[in-house]
């Protein structure tokens, strides 16, 4: 029904293990509106509690994956306002799935939309994406993560100078930088990152989260926490039934079913 579907800002295609998420408010450029940033994560943790579901992709349409925030309902807010709601803090929902979700961006990502890229854990560019955060043109800064996720990406300088200028980075650059992973033609990156994810999801769904979750945790703990932390979830899996599954797959010479798991 398109008249259904016109309404809809998330629009969800379930292939196989992979659910694949398209912003769908095009008039807006794919701004974050708060009732997009709501069904967005009401989806996400539908899904996320399907044990069918192992990963994610969030794309946006050939011109834009998101143009950030939503201006015009910030526009008019109070710093009151925004303090009394905690504005944007609804994202930490996002950026919490346990499954991974990757970010397969044509087009602009500005703002909040790079933010939005960042908070996912793969970045797939086509080569026509654009990722900026502009805020200081606005006369405020990044809100959901900009000025601390692009620093651990792509290190203080180039965070810098992105940050005050406001400036666009290619694709290539991006790349370049370390915030991109792969790069793709505009024609097959939506293609690339439903493979990549079909991939993940056919992995242990214990040992994907927890090789996430050890990644993520290099972000935050110092060398030698973090590597007794890696050691400890290694060990770990070893109760698992996904170790003695993928290591008897290896001797028996044959490709692991990890789909019971
Ligand atoms: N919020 C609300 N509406 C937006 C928007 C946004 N972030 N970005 C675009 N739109 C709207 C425009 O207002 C316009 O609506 P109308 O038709 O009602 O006028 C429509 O989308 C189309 O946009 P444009 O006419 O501007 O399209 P363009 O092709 O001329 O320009 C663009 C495209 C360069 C992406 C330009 O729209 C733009 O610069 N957008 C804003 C980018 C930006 O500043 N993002 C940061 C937002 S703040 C933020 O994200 C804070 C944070 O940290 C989270």
């Amino acid at each position: 029904d398109t008249s259904l579907e016109a309404n809809v800002l998330i629009k969800v295609e379930i292939t196989g293990k992979v659910a694949l998420l398209t912003l769908n408010r095009s008039q807006a450029l794919n701004a974050l509106s708060s009732e997009l940033m709501h069904e967005l994560i009401a989806k996400m943790q539908q899904l996320e509690a399907n044990p069918d579901i192992g990963c994610f992709v969030i794309t946006g349409n050939s011109r834009v994956f998101c143009a950030g925030a939503d201006i015009k309902e910030m526009q008019i807010k109070s710093c009151q306002q925004m303090i009394a709601e905690d504005y944007f803090s609804g994202w930490d929902q996002f950026a919490a799935i346990k499954i991974p979700k990757i970010a397969a961006v044509s087009g602009y990502a500005l703002g909040g939309g790079c933010e939005l890229a960042m908070m996912c854990d793969v970045i797939y560019a086509g080569d026509s994406a654009v990722f900026a955060q502009p805020e200081i043109n606005l006369g405020v800064i990044p809100g959901i993560g900009g000025t601390q996720r692009l620093t651990h990406s792509v290190g203080k300088a180039k965070a810098m100078d992105l940050i005050l200028t406001g400036r666009h980075m290619s694709a290539a650059e991006a790349e370049q930088g370390g915030l991109v992973a792969r790069v793709f033609s505009d024609e097959t990156l939506l293609e690339e990152a439903l493979f990549a994810a079909q991939s993940i999801s056919e992995k242990g769904r214990l040992s994907v989260a927890l090789a996430k979750e050890a990644i993520d945790a290099s972000m935050e703990l110092p060398l030698a926490q973090g590597l007794v932390f890696e050691r400890r979830v290694f060990h770990s899996l070893f109760s698992c039934r996904e170790q003695q599954e993928g290591m008897a797959a290896f001797i028996e010479k044959r490709r692991a079913d990890f789909s019971h798991d």
